[in-house]
């Protein structure tokens, strides 16, 4: 598996399997087993997933070495605040049964829509984050669906730099202003719903490149991605494709390739734009 280096000098194995909308219990014990002996490294959870425990249990039943694996969560909504932060961190870590996390995430900032004090939130939620970092309970620390302002705000008066921001990313909903100031920053953009959660996986467009290419579309959305030094985090419970979104040596996109992709129009957003949700 290639990987990607974090500005603290962490490497991330360069896909991520993602567990958003695999139900605890069976169904995602299974999927990442399944993902684990497919050849995935890097498992992406949440504590609003609510999977942690039969994530857990998969990673420890796979008997695959934990330093060998990369594990993520995410800091839920209800938890923000330097205390509850901390609090929230060391249930997620019991819930799977870790001793450590390799990658510690806010799910979603505090917006204007919801309070008037976001950015004060984020700011006392993100010293907790540096506070477990520099404990060494967690590898890394980010953000997710921190678009640009946000994040700018973060970093007036956060201390780490953060390690990653998560957002929604897949042919037809770039973020490309929240991509660049990441990339200037030296924060490495994953992208959740690369496939658009299957919405943008009927295109044309993208059909048409994939059968030239004897591939899949989601097998395109992925190498897209990559191909601009994004981290993909695809979700599956198919066997067949949990193995083949692995596959990145079966074919390559073209600069043509890339700039067709990049020019599709918006489609596939999931609607949940980060300065209005309100949850
Ligand atoms: P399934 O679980 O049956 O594989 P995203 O990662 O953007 O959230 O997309 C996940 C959705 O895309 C799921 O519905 C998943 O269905 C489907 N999917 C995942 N990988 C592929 C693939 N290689 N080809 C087609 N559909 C896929």
């Amino acid at each position: 598996m290639k990987s990607f280096k974090l500005n603290n000098g962490i490497d991330i194995p360069a896909i991520g399997f993602g567990t958003w909308q695999i139900p605890e219990g069976d169904e995602a014990y299974r999927a990442v087993k399944e993902a684990l002996s497919a050849g995935y490294t890097h498992i992406d959870t949440a504590a609003v997933y609510g999977n942690e425990n039969s994530v857990g249990k998969a990673i420890k039943d796979s008997g695959i070495d934990r330093s060998h694996l990369f594990i993520t969560t995410k800091l839920w909504n209800t938890e923000r605040g330097y205390d509850k932060t901390l609090a929230a961190f060391d249930k997620s870590l019991a819930t799977l049964g870790l001793d450590y996390l390799d990658l510690y995430l806010i799910h979603w900032p505090a917006n204007e829509t919801q309070f008037e004090d976001w950015a004060a939130i984020n700011a006392d939620t993100w010293k907790a984050l540096e506070h477990l970092y520099k404990q060494g309970k967690v590898k890394a620390i980010g953000v997710s669906n921190f678009p640009k302002p946000y994040l700018e705000k973060l970093l007036e008066t956060a201390e780490v730099i953060p390690a990653v921001n998560q957002i929604e990313f897949h042919p037809g909903h770039l973020q490309e202003e929240t991509v660049e100031l990441c990339k200037a920053h030296d924060i490495l953009v994953q992208a959740w719903s690369p496939l658009g959660s299957g919405r943008i996986l009927q295109d044309e467009t993208l059909r048409a490149l994939a059968t030239s290419k004897h591939t899949s579309v989601g097998q395109i959305c992925i190498q897209f991605a990559l191909a601009q030094g994004i981290l993909p985090l695809p979700k599956s419970t198919n066997p067949e494709n949990i193995k083949r979104n692995l596959d990145m040596d079966s074919f390559e996109l073209s600069a043509e390739d890339l700039d067709t992709i990049s020019k599709l129009p918006a489609m596939g957003f999931s609607g949940s734009d980060p300065k209005k949700v309100t949850f």
